[in-house]
Formats: structure tokens, sequence, C-alpha cells
């Protein structure tokens, strides 16, 4: 059995999830998914770098409390994060990054995903950032270097809306998508929705691992701003920027007024859209709007997301699932390392990539 060599770039919630996943569960991935994994490098803002080509011990690493983590004293340890010469120095197949969204410039996320490419390692990524500024370019990086460059996660989370789309739609023509594509709004209108106050709302978001960092990205509809752009610019062909993509938030909404609505049967939800017109323009948005009992969206509750493709021969098809959490987000990863087995793991052509390893295991 092949083996793919990861180095995993943040260690916040979502790599430390996909660490948590390779150690309670790696001999049954590995049955199932025809492929082992190894972790030879993590970097860490806080923590700092840490790497050991013949495989890092994690559950020392999963054990301790993630404020409290520090590579410094650890052999191969270090409490500068390196970020740059680990991933073009330290030979792994395939860089994990998972660092924080930046809306603004994507970075240092999207230098993270370059440097990657530009050593011709393969890379997945949650990250919305550098997807949404910069996928094209990237893509085009990858494809020139024959190395794979996957983000399901950074649209639903482990949901597979992107590769859904990617791989189901063949012979169908998308003239639209609109979604609930941010947990923490969703999940903080419903409890609006009960009589929770917003301050508590956004807490319990926060300790349930749906929203970021800084929640303010959540709240004011740029998170799914960035969504919006990824699945217009992959789907509908598009090439949005930030400024294309009208955006308002769930801020300007008073407990009362969603209350208010509930009771007159109307559920308000943070819609974010997109349309393809017959010039071929796209336009997108992202606001809060009140939608009727009967609607399709009106039902998706909690951080539950969903998102519905309008299609020439299908009608609406909608893709419903988690859109947020540490592990379902983590499981996105896991599926880009699927998707680049599946179209890299035999592929001897790549120049630089290094090929899939032999494993043995007792
Ligand atoms: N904070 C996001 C959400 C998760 O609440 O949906 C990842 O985009």
């Amino acid at each position: 059995m092949g083996r793919y060599d990861l180095a995993l770039i943040g260690f916040g919630g979502v790599n430390r999830a996909l660490a948590e996943l390779m150690s309670q569960n790696g001999d049954r991935l590995a049955e199932e998914l025809g492929f082992a994994l190894r972790v030879v490098a993590i970097t860490d803002l806080r923590a700092g770098s840490l790497v050991d080509t013949d495989g890092i011990d994690l559950a020392p690493l999963l054990a301790a409390e993630p404020g409290e983590l520090s590579f410094a004293g650890l052999a191969g340890g270090s409490a500068d994060p390196r970020n740059e010469w680990v991933i073009r120095e330290v030979p792994a197949d395939i860089v994990v990054e998972a660092t924080f969204t930046n809306p603004t410039d994507g970075e240092p996320a999207l230098s993270h995903v370059r440097w990657a490419l530009e050593s011709g390692k393969h890379v997945c990524t949650t990250n919305k950032g550098p997807v949404a500024l910069a996928g094209r370019a990237l893509k085009r990086l990858a494809a020139e270097r024959g190395v794979g460059f996957e983000f399901e996660g950074s649209v639903l989370s482990g949901t597979p809306v992107l590769r859904t789309a990617e791989r189901m739609f063949g012979g169908l023509e998308i003239t639209g998508v609109q979604g609930i594509m941010n947990g923490t709004s969703n999940y903080i209108l419903g409890r609006l929705e009960e009589g929770i106050e917003l301050s508590a709302a956004i807490a319990e978001a926060q300790e349930l691992g749906y929203a970021e960092a800084d929640p303010t990205a959540d709240i004011e509809g740029h998170d799914v701003q960035l969504k919006v752009m990824i699945l217009a610019n992959e789907v509908l062909g598009a090439d949005l920027r930030r400024e294309d993509v009208f955006c308002e938030g769930i801020s300007s909404l008073t407990p009362h007024e969603v209350r208010d609505a509930a009771s007159k049967g109307l559920r308000w939800k943070l819609v974010g859209s997109a349309t393809r017109h017959e010039d071929g323009s796209v336009d997108a948005r992202v606001t809060p709007l009140a939608l009727p009992a009967q609607h399709p969206l009106a039902g998706i509750c909690g951080p539950v997301n969903a998102v519905a493709f309008h299609t020439d021969l299908l009608g609406t098809v909608t893709v419903s699932g988690p859109g947020a959490g540490r592990t379902e987000t983590a499981y996105a990863l896991l599926s880009d390392i699927t998707a680049i087995h599946q179209r890299h793991g035999d592929d001897d052509s790549a120049p630089t990539c290094p090929v899939l390893k032999e494993t043995h295991r007792v």
C-alpha cells in the first residue's frame, strides 16, 4: 500500500481534527481508501514548527491542551513556525493548509499555497482566502507543475458541493446557485428565534467550533461573500472580485425582528446567490432574506448549510449538510487527499511531485 507524507500548516481546530482522524482511524481509513497517511511536519503560529521525516508521533501532541502546545523543546521542534522553509524544503507529498482566512488579501495562506505548488507539492486547503481571491492563478500554477490543488472544504466544510458540481453535473448547464453557506449565522438566527440574545448565541457558536476566530466575518457576511465567489468562479465560470459581490450580514437584524417574522411564518436567512445571465455575465450577492416557510432553504436550520443549483435539465438540485465544524472540515481535507490520490496516485509524469511511497505495516 502507498503512503502520503503530509505537512500540516496551521494546527488549530481543523488540522488537529485531521490528526485525530488519522490517529484514531488510520488503519481503517488506509484499508478503505487504499493509501496510508503520515505527518512529517507541522507548523503553527503559536506552537512553532515540528519536523520528523520518519513520521511525527501525533498522540502526545493531541493529548496536550491546544493552547499549551509548544514544539520548541521537542526533537525537530522550534518556537518559530518557519512556514516557508517547511513548505519548500521538507519532503512532504501534500501540504495541508488550514490557517486562518484573511478575506482582504488571502495572506499568509496565499503564500503558503503558492510556495507549496512552486515546490511541486500537492495542496489541499479549507482556506477560502486563497481560493476566492486567487483560485484561477493557483489552479494554473498547479496545472503547470503537474500537482493537485483541492479545496472542497472552502465551501460547506465536508459536504461535497464543489465536487458534486464538478463530477456529477456533466452535460448540465448550471444557471445559478443560491445557498445558506454560513453555519454560524444560521445557528445564530435559529437561536435568536428561540429568544437567545445575539452575544450569547455568538459565544455558543464559537464554543461549538462553527465561528471563525473573529466572528465578524460570519456575522457581516464576508465569509459567505468568499464562498459565493468560489462557487460563482468554479461552477458558473465567473471571475469575480470581492467588490463585485454585494454583501450585507445579519448584524442589523434585531432579535425582536427575527421573532416577529417567525410568528408570521417567515424565517430570516443569510442567503448567498450567484446568477448567470444570457450574455454570460454573472452577478452575485449576499443578503439576509425573510423566506416563507415553503421555500426550500427555509427549513435549513442550525449549522446545517445547503446549496441549490439551478440547472437546465434537472431544475433545482439541492445539496445539504454540515457547513462548519472541526471534524466535518477535516473530512473535507480527507476527501481532497482522496481526490489527489485518484488523479495523481500513479502519475509518474509530474515533474517534481514525489511518487506515492511504499509503506510497510506489521
Ligand atoms: N465559520 C464558518 C461557518 C465555517 O460558520 O460556516 C467555515 O467557513
